[in-house]
């Protein structure tokens, strides 16, 4: 029988939470997003996926992961949602930006500027990357498209909404506030929305770093992927690395995570600037497919 975990405060759990259960968890979330669950996410993966057993009804986590398992497409998504980290916040990692406008305006206007927010999240990320655009071309429509993609269905749909707590923008300039952001009244008071012509210039898309096919065509200028491969074992980091080489314009960067770097892959990609890469080797476009 497989060892009951005791929660880390002491406290008894409303469900039994085994060993088992954990190992079947993070097997599952490894299997289908590559995330990794170390053991000292046992708390974590209880707290989070204990609302699902109860809302969904079961008494023990055994018989709602054989629900699971059994892939009920709604409760699949939801399980998946509860699993992600989502922290993010507006301008993170701010030395990125004025390198990214640097880029795109290096290429003149000799192309539609093509980005991909690989790790999309709440939204914070793609609308810093469309305000960076706005300012780089002084203009509310510049030739920029963006695709900001997640995993996590609930968190993109906040992003696609893009309402904020007035809160999230506190930390910004306040004439960055003024001209890309609209208070809220009435019921919506407390709450900030990105102007309308931010998000025209972005499509939302769930996606899955690791599903067989994306729903993006290269090629692009830029992809972030920031803040995710640190969820990823270095095997899965490579795979993902390898997915994005003929996506990729011959002089494309990838913008990682403050504490992600990609040394495993230096004969793909070399660094360029703090935590940003550029391709060792352009690939040739005359063979890329829609992948
Ligand atoms: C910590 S947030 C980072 C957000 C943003 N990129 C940033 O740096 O602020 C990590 C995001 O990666 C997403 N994610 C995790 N695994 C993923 C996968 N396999 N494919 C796509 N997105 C994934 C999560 O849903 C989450 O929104």
């Amino acid at each position: 029988m497989s060892s009951i975990l005791p929660s880390s405060s002491g406290r008894d759990r409303e469900f039994k939470f085994t060993q088992d259960d954990f190992e079947r968890v993070s097997k599952l979330i490894y299997e289908h997003a590559g995330i990794s669950l170390k053991s000292s996410k046992q708390d974590m993966v209880y707290s989070r996926l204990a609302r699902r057993v109860r809302a969904t009804g079961f008494d023990n986590f055994r018989d709602y992961l054989d629900y699971v398992g059994k892939n009920d497409p709604v409760e699949w998504e939801a399980f998946v949602n509860s699993l992600t980290t989502n922290l993010t916040s507006f301008f993170r990692e701010p030395h990125h930006f004025p390198l990214l406008a640097e880029h795109v305006i290096k290429q003149g206007r000799s192309h539609q500027i093509s980005l991909w927010c690989s790790a999309a999240s709440t939204g914070e990320e793609p609308y810093s990357i469309a305000m960076t655009m706005v300012d780089a071309f002084g203009s509310f429509s510049p030739p920029v498209s963006i695709l900001a993609t997640d995993v996590n269905t609930t968190v993109l749909a906040k992003a696609e909404s893009g309402v904020y707590p007035i809160e999230h923008v506190e930390k910004l300039p306040a004439d960055k506030v003024k001209r890309f952001f609209l208070r809220g009244t009435g019921t919506q008071s407390g709450f900030v929305k990105v102007r309308p012509e931010l998000q025209d210039m972005i499509t939302f898309r769930p996606a899955n770093l690791l599903a067989e096919s994306l729903p993006i065509r290269g090629p692009l200028d830029a992809i972030f992927c920031r803040n995710v491969m640190i969820y990823f074992d270095k095997q899965t980091q490579l795979k993902i690395l390898q997915r994005f080489v003929p996506l990729l314009q011959p002089d494309g960067l990838v913008f990682a995570g403050h504490s992600e770097s990609f040394y495993n892959a230096s004969h793909l990609f070399r660094l360029r600037g703090k935590t940003v890469y550029e391709l060792v080797k352009p690939y040739s476009h005359e063979r890329q497919e829609n992948i």
